[in-house]
C-alpha cells in the first residue's frame, strides 16, 4: 500500500472496517461469526453488499447517493479497501462499512440469513482462461450461499464483460431454484446504480459487449417443509 492508503488503514478502519474473527487464511471468516447489522450500522436499514467493490467506485457513490440504505463492501484487496475508506470519509459517507475477506465465507458465517436487500457482483474476476475458469466465483455453490444471505424479494445484481462468464452466469442462476430473473430479454438492463469503473472502461475499449444480470430471490414457501 501507498503511504496514504497506509495512513487511511490506521486512521479510518476503526470506523469503517468491521473485524471479523478468522479462520486459518487472513481472509477467512471464522464459522459461527454472525453480525449483528443493527448493532453494526447502528440502525435496521435496507442492506445491499458489493462483492469484489475494487476501488469502491460504485459502493462509495451508492452510498452517498441512498443515505437510508446501508451497505458493505467485501473484497480482499487491501489497498482498495484504503482508497474506497479514504473516498467515503471525503464524502461523509456514513452508512457504509468494509469488510476484508473472501466473499463466500461472508455470505456464509458473518451475514445473518435472509439479511441482504441486494447483493452485487460487478466485473467479477474472470480467470478467461480454460485451465483458470473453476476458480470464478459465480458457481452453483455460490449461489446457494448468495440466496442464504439474501431475503425473500432480495435481488441479485451481476455484470462482466467476458461473455462465457455472462452465460455462464446466466446458466448457473436458471439452474438454481432460489432465484428468478428479473429481466425479459437476454440480458438486464445496466443497473442504473452501477457506475462506470476502469474494468468496464476496459472491457468495452477492447470491443466487448457488457452484459449485466438481475434475480430476485424467490420468496420461500413456509409450509414447503
Ligand atoms: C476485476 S475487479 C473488479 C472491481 C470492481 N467491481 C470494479 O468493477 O471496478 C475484481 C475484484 O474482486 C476482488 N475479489 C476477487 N476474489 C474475491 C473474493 N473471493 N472475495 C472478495 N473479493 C474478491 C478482487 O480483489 C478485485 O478487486
Amino acid at each position: 500500500m501507498t503511504d496514504a492508503q497506509d495512513g487511511a488503514w490506521s486512521d479510518l478502519a476503526p470506523r469503517y472496517v468491521i473485524d471479523a474473527p478468522r479462520d486459518a487464511a487472513s481472509t477467512s471468516i471464522r464459522p459461527g461469526s454472525e453480525i449483528d447489522p443493527i448493532a453494526v450500522w447502528g440502525r435496521s436499514a435496507p442492506l445491499i453488499a458489493e462483492i469484489g467493490s475494487g476501488q469502491g467506485h460504485a459502493i462509495v457513490h451508492a452510498a452517498t447517493s441512498a443515505p437510508d440504505t446501508d451497505f458493505l463492501a467485501i473484497e480482499v484487496f487491501k489497498a482498495g479497501l484504503a482508497r474506497t475508506m479514504l473516498d467515503a470519509d471525503r464524502a461523509g459517507a456514513v452508512n457504509l462499512r468494509l469488510v476484508e475477506a473472501n466473499a463466500p465465507e461472508v455470505l456464509e458465517h458473518l451475514l445473518p440469513a435472509a439479511s441482504l436487500t441486494e447483493l452485487w457482483v460487478f466485473f467479477p474476476d474472470p480467470w478467461h482462461k480454460n485451465k483458470h475458469t473453476k476458480r470464478r466465483l459465480v458457481t452453483d455453490a455460490f449461489a446457494t450461499l448468495a440466496a442464504r444471505a439474501l431475503r425473500g424479494g432480495g435481488m441479485l445484481r451481476l455484470a462482466t464483460d467476458w461473455e462465457d462468464y455472462a452465460l455462464q452466469m446466466r446458466e448457473v442462476l436458471a439452474r438454481s431454484a432460489d432465484f428468478e430473473p428479473a429481466f425479459a430479454g437476454e440480458w438486464a438492463e445496466r443497473h442504473d446504480g452501477r457506475v462506470l469503473t476502469a474494468f468496464e472502461r476496459k472491457g468495452a475499449r477492447a470491443g466487448r459487449a457488457i452484459r449485466d444480470l438481475a434475480y430476485r430471490r424467490v420468496v420461500s414457501d413456509p409450509e414447503a417443509g
